[in-house]
């Protein structure tokens, strides 16, 4: 089964920037060790990273269509775009899993980071935990769908 990791903006910067928070690992290796995890749960992983809140909307709107569960990393569009609250709101509707990840923790950051408009509309979040947070949310996804 098809699953799609979704990266919101400035995470195709992984690995250069602000390392001491994201780390020193880039999105190819994200992208490399997604397809690997993915492999060990019987997913087919396709990782994809956009600064465009159209785009990541339009998504959404695809992943309704085909019927494919969604791990989002949704970057700062996480504190502020309803646009893509809403469209992520569909994805439960549609009684697909999404799983939010943050490779931070926010709350342990900035004010503005505190809160999330996109994980009153998520089946769960994993945050603090580093790359390591996308297996946890790809074993989510299998679980998940397992029990359906
Ligand atoms: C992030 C946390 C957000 O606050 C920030 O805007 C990001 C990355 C994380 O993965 O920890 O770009 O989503």
């Amino acid at each position: 089964r098809k699953v799609i990791v979704v990266n919101g903006p400035n995470l195709g910067r992984l690995g250069v920037r602000q390392p001491d928070v994201y780390g020193r690992q880039d999105l190819e290796t994200l992208r490399r060790e997604c397809g690997a995890w993915g492999r060990e749960l019987g997913l087919e992983v396709e990782v994809r990273q956009s600064d465009d809140e159209a785009e990541m909307i339009g998504w959404m709107h695809q992943a309704v269509d085909e019927g494919t569960p969604v791990v989002m990393n949704p970057a700062a569009f996480t504190h502020y775009s309803y646009g893509l609250s809403d469209a992520a709101h569909m994805i439960g509707d549609a009684g697909l899993p999404l799983i939010e990840v943050h490779i931070s923790n926010p709350s342990a950051r900035d004010a503005f980071r505190k809160y999330s408009v996109i994980s009153p509309v998520a089946t769960a979040t994993i945050t603090g935990m580093g790359l390591y947070g996308y297996k946890l949310a790809l074993e989510a996804v299998a679980h998940l769908l397992d029990q359906a």
